[in-house]
């Protein structure tokens, strides 16, 4: 199974949301690979009628770009899990490094956030990956592990788990990482989910993917799908992307 993952961002109005899954279903998809769309929190009702009018529903999962750690209560902006279950949410993103950044995220907070996710029914796509920094200093490797180490709670399904690797240097810079280092991250990070005892979790790939990569990323063994921004916006490319796991 591949996955390929749209993560909208804050990204589309009503009318081209709804455009680009009107084309997505254009697309042509085997039961090989899996689709899911991450639009922001406002297009969620929408993404779930369309999905339903086009026939897409069990073609294409719906997930929220982040949840809330708490239930419910007094937190102006949030969202629970549970609101996103009940807007038709089978996923939700965590740890994206645009959330660590800008939102000062820790993995302890991002270890909440998915522990609630799980226990609320979703499945969590977790986001890890190293600056530019941390890779020229030799420490990708070790930043990534830490990451996995601190953003994965004690109490995890790894039935409902898939990680992104992204290293940070790569997101909408239109720097890929090569082949070479992804194999290497997708490896390291196999092994510690091994030796956590969590088998089978997927581990895709984020970071300018675009019709061009996609193929030699998507051959990749250990890559198990991908998890696109600047490209998911735009049908030709995220169909062509999804075209090519079907190789
Ligand atoms: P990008 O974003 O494809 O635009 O680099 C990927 C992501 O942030 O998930």
């Amino acid at each position: 199974m591949t996955i390929i993952a749209s993560n909208w961002k804050m990204n589309l109005d009503r009318q081209s949301a709804e455009q680009l899954l009107v084309e997505m279903a254009s697309c042509p998809v085997g039961d090989k690979v899996k689709r899911i769309v991450f639009p922001s929190f406002t297009l969620l009702d929408l993404a779930r009628a369309t999905r339903e009018q086009i026939g897409l529903a069990n073609h294409l999962a719906l997930g929220g770009q982040d949840c809330h750690a708490a239930a419910n209560g007094a937190h102006t902006g949030d969202v629970s899990a549970a609101m996103l279950i009940e807007s038709g949410c089978q996923w939700v993103l965590v740890g994206h490094s645009e959330r660590r950044q800008n939102h000062k995220e820790s993995s302890a907070t991002i270890a909440a956030k998915l522990e609630m996710a799980q226990a609320e029914g979703l499945s969590v796509m977790l986001c890890v990956g190293e600056n530019l920094a941390e890779r020229q200093s030799g420490h990708a490797e070790a930043t990534v592990t830490a990451m996995l180490s601190g953003s994965l709670p004690h109490k995890v399904d790894g039935a409902k788990l898939a990680i992104a690797y992204e290293p940070v240097w790569a997101i909408g810079t239109g720097m890929t990482a090569t082949p070479e280092n992804v194999m290497e991250m997708h490896q390291a990070i196999h092994k510690y989910l091994k030796n956590s005892g969590l088998n089978d979790v997927p581990v895709l790939y984020g970071g300018s993917v675009n019709p061009e990569n996609a193929n030699t990323l998507l051959a990749l063994e250990q890559v198990d799908g991908v998890l696109v921004g600047g490209a998911s916006l735009d049908a030709k490319s995220i169909n062509a992307i999804t075209l090519a796991a079907e190789i």
